[in-house]
């Protein structure tokens, strides 16, 4: 199961490099707009990747639950679990903003909200991944 996980995983990391060189150049104003198919499939593919890994760590998980749920790193894992789960649901409901309307365009309300979701998606994967690799 901890292969599934680290499959899981790299399908995610590759699917993150895919969004994050579209979102860089619409950023920088490489592309004015981006592709509503392409992110509507990075967005999918993405929430795919993320399901994967909670089905394949809940079974990781399971077998040593009493130890784990006691765990500070673990509750802190799930933490991080539970903020991208929330992320890809703000995500979702602001994305098209990119499909419509150059960055530089953007009011400073939405350059905010759009940055700290993406920076709030980076940080939380780089723990989860983290306390997985070094802690768990
Ligand atoms: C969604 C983000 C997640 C990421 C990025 C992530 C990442 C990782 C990584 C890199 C490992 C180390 C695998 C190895 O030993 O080489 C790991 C292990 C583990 N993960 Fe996750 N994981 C995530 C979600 C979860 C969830 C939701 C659970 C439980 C419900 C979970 C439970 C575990 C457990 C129990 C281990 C230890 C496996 C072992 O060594 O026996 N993970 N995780």
């Amino acid at each position: 199961m901890v292969t599934v996980h680290l499959i899981a995983l790299s399908f995610v990391f590759l699917t993150m490099v895919i969004s994050d060189i579209q979102a860089v150049q619409w950023f920088f104003g490489k592309k004015q707009v981006l592709s509503e198919e392409h992110l509507r499939r990075s967005h999918y593919a993405m929430w795919a990747g993320l399901i994967a890994m909670i089905v394949s760590g809940m079974f990781l998980a399971y077998p040593e639950a009493d130890y784990l749920l006691h765990n500070v790193y673990f509750i802190a894992k799930l933490l991080f679990v539970a903020t991208l789960i929330v992320n890809a649901v703000l995500i979702g409901r602001i994305m098209h903003i990119a499909t419509t309307t150059p960055f530089a365009t953007l009011s400073s309300h939405e350059k905010i909200v759009l940055l700290s979701s993406g920076a709030m998606s980076l940080v939380s994967w780089i723990a989860a991944a983290s306390i997985g690799f070094f802690v768990l």
